[in-house]
């Protein structure tokens, strides 16, 4: 067994443990747990408006949060899971409130990750907001759970995550399906399964359809700019750019491999203000240009110091 049994214990007594998923790290606690849930609350210093996502270990897991699979979430489900990829259900009046902040809906994934499957399979559903304090950039790292829990933290070390950024969240549960929350799983992956249009909008009826999605976030000390030609020798600015010719530690070169970027970006977040730099200076992406770009923007613009 790959998890140490110690973590495993631990989730049984209604404590947390952070744990990797392809994604980002995240805070697991036992779903059917208020104390355990109450935990990961206070621990991130989350806003109790802000639900949380149930992580199961397969889909048979679904039929004990929700009260029905629609056929366009079961085409879904067949075609990403395991993978990054949240849906929203309408939810079973035993979940608790904890977990979906009130809401009529609950949103499930099943993680791409083999320490996360035996994890949740070993213990239960989990919730598992993003490892760190809010407003903290999301962990892809252990290392940067325990800089923002502490040392002593459980954390189940699996590595960098291979994907970065969070999980595309998509609402079924509602008679206009749309995308909450970009993620690797773009848009048009989505469209073509569903054989139909979908929109993406944060809001509905002027609230926001994923509450998560009014808070800022993801925000270095640094401050985070979109990059307009300033100087590249300017040492107090980390840049992350697509092309240049200047070879220089505060220059690093992506070359249009924005699965590298999605990867770093969060690592990168925290190196500057591990280094000193004052500023971060992004080079523009177009949406268009890969599947996670949507994704990219969204985060960076989050994370921009001038909104
Ligand atoms: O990739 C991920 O999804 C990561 C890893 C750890 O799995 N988790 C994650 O969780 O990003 P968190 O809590 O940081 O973000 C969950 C997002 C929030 O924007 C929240 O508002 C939204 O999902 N959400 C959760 N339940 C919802 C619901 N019933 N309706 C609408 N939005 C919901
Ligand atoms: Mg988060």
């Amino acid at each position: 067994m790959a998890v140490d049994p110690v973590y495993i214990e631990l989730i049984r007594q209604g404590d947390i443990v952070a744990f990797p998923t392809e994604t980002v790290y995240g805070l697991g606690a036992d779903a059917w747990n208020p104390s355990a849930i109450q935990k990961v609350f206070e621990t991130k210093g989350r806003p109790s408006d802000n639900p949380l996502i149930v992580h199961v270990s397969g889909p048979d897991q679904i039929a004990d949060f929700a009260v029905d699979v629609p056929k366009e979430a079961q085409q879904l489900i067949e075609t990403f899971w395991p993978g990054p990829l949240t849906i929203i259900f309408k939810k079973r009046k035993e979940v608790l409130d904890a977990v979906t902040a009130g809401l009529d809906t609950v949103a499930i994934r099943m993680p791409d990750h083999p320490l996360a499957l035996e994890f949740i399979a070993a213990t239960a559903p989990l919730v598992a907001p993003s490892a760190n304090t809010s407003g903290k950039p999301s962990p892809t790292r252990a290392e940067h759970v325990r800089e923002d829990f502490g040392e002593d933290f459980p954390v189940i070390d699996g590595g960098a995550t291979k994907v970065g950024v969070e999980s595309t969240v998509v609402d079924l549960a509602d008679d206009d399906p749309a995308i909450l929350r970009p993620g690797s799983i773009s848009r048009k992956e989505i469209e073509e399964v569903l054989g139909t249009d979908i929109q993406e909008t944060f809001f509905h009826n002027e609230r926001p359809r994923s509450p998560g999605q009014k808070y800022s976030h993801y925000k270095p000390k640094a401050l985070v700019k979109w990059y307009e030609g300033e100087n590249l020798n300017e040492p107090s600015t980390l840049f992350l750019l697509q092309d240049s010719d200047v070879k220089a530690p505060n220059v690093i070169i992506y070359s249009g491999d924005l699965d590298r970027l999605a990867r770093e970006l969060y690592d990168r977040f925290r190196q500057a203000d591990h280094e000193g730099y004052l500023s971060i200076s992004i080079q523009r992406l177009s949406p268009d240009s890969s599947n996670v770009a949507p994704a990219l923007i969204d985060r960076i613009e989050r994370a921009l110091s001038y909104k």
